[in-house]
């Protein structure tokens, strides 16, 4: 008992009062979807009656929907097509798009990214929280140094101590990968003003931001463990 107290006392956001909300959407670069079939899909995958395959659908869904937001300034170079009337000046994105999924979360995210950006390169990044510390800890890394990428997204359903987040990008930095944004599903307002204060040059995009965390470091009122809820090993 007295070794669970002192594990819990070094939880990061013990000790310390909690942001509000409030607070945090005034912070700069923070995005948070105002879209309502966004709303919408989350208030279902909230929804402890949601099963794994209509959650995974959802996840699914919402990473096409904040892909759509998060790409909306991408940045796009003059190209002559020919349509089959005749010649014209088009426009393609300007530099590749790379998606980085946090795994294993991050991977339902990825797959709703990649029905917007089937060319965009995907780098796999294996992070868990240990249950008692709610430390990151990386345990696969596919990431290589990447050229020529306009844009690369960092996608994680949630942001709860900001931990798993922040690591996630100072590996990605390590690496060399260039103009990175963090997309997210929900985020608390710990952990979206951690990550704003450890990269402030990061824009976070979010679908929305809840209230709290927990004792144990949940969302709440959140939706769960967003891993397990996918994958159906609850
Ligand atoms: C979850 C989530 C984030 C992390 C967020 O992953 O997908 O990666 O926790 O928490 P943090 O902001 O406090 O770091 P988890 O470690 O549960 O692994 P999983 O995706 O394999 O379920
Ligand atoms: N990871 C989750 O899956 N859910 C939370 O609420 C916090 C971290």
């Amino acid at each position: 008992m007295a070794n669970q107290s002192a594990r819990a006392g070094a939880l990061p956001m013990r000790g310390v009062a909690q942001p509000t909300r409030p607070h945090v959407l005034d912070l700069p670069d923070v995005h948070i979807s105002r879209h309502p079939v966004v709303t919408h899909k989350l208030t279902a995958l909230r929804d402890r009656n949601t099963p794994p395959p209509e959650f995974y659908r959802l996840v699914r869904e919402l990473g096409t929907l904040l892909a759509y937001e998060a790409t909306a300034d991408l940045a796009l170079i003059p190209v002559d097509i020919e349509t089959p009337l005749e010649a014209m000046r088009g426009e393609r994105l300007g530099g590749g798009v790379g998606i980085v999924p946090i795994l294993r979360a991050g991977l339902g995210l990825a797959d709703g990214f990649r029905q917007v950006l089937p060319d965009a390169q995907v780098w796999h990044l294996g992070l868990r929280r240990d249950e008692h510390t709610l430390e990151p800890i990386e345990y696969y890394n596919q990431l290589s140094r990447a050229s020529n990428l306009q844009v690369c997204f960092s996608v994680d359903p949630m942001l709860a101590t900001g931990g798993s987040a922040i690591d996630a990008l100072h590996t990605l930095k390590r690496y060399g990968v260039p103009h990175l944004r963090y997309v997210g599903l929900i985020g608390a307002p710990y952990g979206v003003l951690k990550l704003r204060q450890a990269h402030p040059d990061v824009p976070i995009y979010l679908g929305a931001v809840d209230d709290h965390l927990d004792d144990r470091g949940y969302i709440c009122p959140g939706l769960g463990d967003a891993g397990d809820r996918q994958f159906g090993t609850l």
